[in-house]
């Protein structure tokens, strides 16, 4: 009899184990509310007194000072009292936690403690925010939601991109109206040109002139040339195609002024000109002289020119969008003054942290130590900024050539004109001949 009921125990066991693992990797949300949310929320409840003394969370309600005889003693007091917690709540991939801080006490401190959290809970990270006065919200998330990302809906909004998933799970969007410039970083094969090649595609839908400058021959926006108002390869055809725009800046700023209004989107809609977005791949390229005196120049103009739409477009609806693998003041001393007018940041996994650094580092040093922990493997993974001075890691979704090549002929007749970009080029041209 015996050996029959453990048979039969342990078929039970391997079945539970195999149903276990198939809900696991098919039906995740299922099983960390059976089996992951239970656990974790016992590490929370066991392990909070410990980790709290441990990493200073915890208050002695005793002075640290006190008399012993006559004199007068100063020290730690004993028997710290860990804050209350509220039971933690399950969400969906992770729980979260109430914490009423003890007087005296900020959510920063909660903050530097929260790789400890995650490391206690064993749960991917653990963000700290303070909802009320007095409280702080601990909100684990179980696995890293950036693995395997949906894709997140927004609304269509003129010049507004949806590029991927925020970690929190919402909408990673680049709006331009919002944020007109942005600077893109990373190392090579980390995701940059894919991340162009969606906010062209996402563009490509809007009554939107894309202008493309990319010195490695087109290799990258050369796919979408159909949908381009213009396209610059080589960094002659650059300064060509910058020079033109810069005039064509002018001439909305005429516009601007002899209709009375600050910018263009104050214009009426019947002489409101196109916006251009101009999206540069490679910045270095255009940057970085190989010595000669022309090239030289060439590189002075860039910088110049870049520069100047920088400065004057936001009001314009001339917006710039540069990615590179370094942004630093070695590329010449315009790279600089270019970097603080690129307000929108967007930062993939870099070489060296120097360049996190300049992205980010201005904005905030959480970001730049988090931008510096992406893996190789993440590609596609960056840290961005916000619209309101904040900032996510987050994951852009992945354009395959066939999408891009698809998007760019469907929309191919909505591509603006710019003349005078077409004359610049084609004067180009004919001095080449
Ligand atoms: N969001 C993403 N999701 C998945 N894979 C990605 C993503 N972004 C990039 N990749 C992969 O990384 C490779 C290199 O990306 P790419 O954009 O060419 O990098 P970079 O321009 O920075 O050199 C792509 O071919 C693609 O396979
Ligand atoms: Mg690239």
């Amino acid at each position: 009899m015996r050996p029959i009921l453990l048979a039969f125990a342990l078929a039970v066991l391997a079945w539970l184990l195999v149903v276990g693992d198939l809900v696991r990797r098919h039906r995740p949300a299922w099983y960390w509310y059976l089996v992951g949310y239970p656990a974790a929320a016992c590490r929370v409840v066991f392990t909070w007194r410990k980790v709290a003394m441990l990493n200073d969370l915890a208050v002695s309600r005793r002075p640290p000072r006190g008399l012993l005889g006559d004199l007068m003693v100063k020290g730690e007091p004993l028997r710290p009292v860990a804050p209350r917690i509220s039971f933690p709540r399950a969400t969906r991939m992770g729980l979260s936690v109430i914490v009423r801080l003890h007087a005296g006490q900020t959510p920063a401190t909660y903050m530097k403690a929260a790789d400890a959290l995650a490391h206690a809970w064993k749960v991917h990270a653990v963000r700290v925010t303070s909802p009320e006065r007095g409280l702080v919200l601990l909100t684990a998330t179980a696995t890293d939601p950036l693995e395997r990302p949906g894709l997140a809906t927004a609304p269509a909004e003129l010049l507004s991109a949806l590029i991927g998933v925020l970690e929190s799970g919402g909408a990673w969007v680049m709006n331009l109206r919002l944020v007109p410039h942005w600077l893109i970083t990373g190392a090579t094969r980390s995701g940059k040109s894919t991340l162009l090649a969606r906010l062209i595609t996402q563009l490509a839908q809007q009554p939107v002139a894309l202008v493309g400058i990319d010195c490695k021959g087109g290799m990258e926006l050369g796919l979408f040339s159909q949908r381009l108002s213009a396209l610059a390869t080589c960094r002659r055809e650059a300064v060509a195609v910058l020079s033109a725009l810069v005039v064509d800046m002018q001439d909305r700023m005429n516009a601007c002024r002899s209709a009375g209004v600050r910018s263009i989107w104050e214009l009426p809609d019947k002489i409101r000109p196109v916006p251009v977005v101009v999206v540069v791949d490679e910045i270095a390229e255009l940057y970085l002289s190989e010595g000669t005196r022309e090239s030289k120049a060439e590189a002075e103009q860039c910088s110049t020119l870049l520069l100047r739409l920088a400065q004057l477009g936001a009001a314009l609806g001339v917006h710039l969008v540069v990615a590179g693998q370094r942004v630093g003041s070695d590329l010449g001393p315009g790279v600089t003054a270019l970097r603080a007018q690129l307000v929108g940041r967007i930062c993939h996994r870099v070489n060296d942290p120097g360049t996190a650094e300049m992205t980010l580092g201005d904005l905030n040093k959480d970001a730049v130590a988090v931008a510096q922990s992406i893996t190789a493997e993440e590609r596609g993974v960056a840290v961005c900024t916000g619209p309101d001075g904040g900032w996510s890691r987050a994951r852009s979704h992945l354009t395959s050539t066939d999408e891009a090549v698809s998007t760019t002929r469907k929309y191919a007749a909505l591509t603006p004109e710019l003349p005078a970009i077409d004359r610049a080029i084609a004067v180009l041209e004919g001095d080449d001949k």
